[in-house]
């Protein structure tokens, strides 16, 4: 089982359009997957239109199992896929468990606890339930950043390409590198930067040209493929879908199909 997790401590970047966009990929692929939403905005929640009334608190503090579906929801595949006429498998799966205000109260209630999603994480493991679990986060670092890292094994890293957001990248690049020592130290597996995503692109900018190349030069292959600036992936939000059910046939979604097949291969081939 593979732990993902979706991070920029910058706002409104794409981190929840990024990861609503991946767990449906892989869903779609095949892959059994649980999408996490550790942000107390509950963005990812309300996208997939699932309820937010339980969420990841319920699992993490109050020991809520993971059979209980008012926390681990199924998400039907007219909400994450295309047609089926389109599909070349119906063995994927994708589950959300929810996050809402009190996922704001995790850190601090799981204070002595800090394996606590690494522990439940690994109960999931055992019981051979899901491929892939993908954590959404919140743009305020916080404590709880530390425990979901504790769990992880990749970050997938949506970035705008402005000026300022490079230096988050560079703090965000060394803050990941020491979690992933500490964690080495400790004999647990380290944390891999897989992927810097462009998002929000425009080809005929040329400030975006000239920030992707640099980008490009300063961290070679780690920088996917850019994902388009389009009015599309708003309007998909509103419908409640990810862009492959809501306009499959859309060049936004086979941009985004790319960036899936590339996080496939990252995560379950390399
Ligand atoms: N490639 C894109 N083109 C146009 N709009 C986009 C693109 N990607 C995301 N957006 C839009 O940008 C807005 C912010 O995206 P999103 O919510 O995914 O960012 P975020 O990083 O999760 O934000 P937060 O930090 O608040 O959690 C949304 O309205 C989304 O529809
Ligand atoms: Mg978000």
């Amino acid at each position: 089982m593979k732990v993902i997790t979706v991070l920029n401590e910058k706002g409104g970047v794409g981190k929840t359009t990024m990861t609503m966009t991946v767990s449906a990929g892989l869903a779609i692929m095949g892959y059994r997957v649980l999408v996490i939403d550790a942000d107390p905005q509950a963005h990812l929640t309300i996208s997939f239109g699932v309820d937010k009334q339980y969420s990841l608190y319920d699992l993490l503090v109050r020991d809520a199992e993971f059979s209980d579906k008012n926390i681990v929801h199924a998400i039907p595949p007219e909400v994450y896929a295309m047609p089926s006429s389109e599909m070349k498998t119906d063995k994927g799966r994708l589950f959300l468990i929810p996050g809402n205000k009190e996922t704001r109260l995790i850190s601090q209630a799981l204070e002595n606890n800090l394996f606590a999603i690494r522990n439940r994480l690994a109960e999931l493991e055992r019981a051979d339930l899901v491929d892939a679990v993908i954590f959404d986060t919140s743009p305020t670092p916080s404590n709880f950043h530390a425990l979901i890292y504790l769990a992880t094994h990749h970050i997938l890293y949506p970035t705008e390409v402005t000026y300022l957001s490079f230096d988050g990248l560079v703090a965000s690049i060394q803050s990941t590198t020491g979690y992933s020592e500490q964690k080495k130290k400790s004999g647990l597996e380290g944390i891999k930067l897989t992927g810097i995503i462009p998002t929000k692109f425009r080809h005929n900018l040329l400030e975006h040209q000239e920030k992707f190349a640099s980008l490009k030069k300063g961290f070679g292959d780690l920088v996917w493929q850019p994902m388009p600036m389009s009015v599309v992936w708003e309007e998909a939000l509103a419908r409640r879908r990810s862009i492959f059910s809501y306009a499959y046939d859309h060049p936004a979604a086979s941009n985004a199909w790319k960036i899936v097949r590339k996080a496939k291969e990252k995560i379950f081939d390399e």
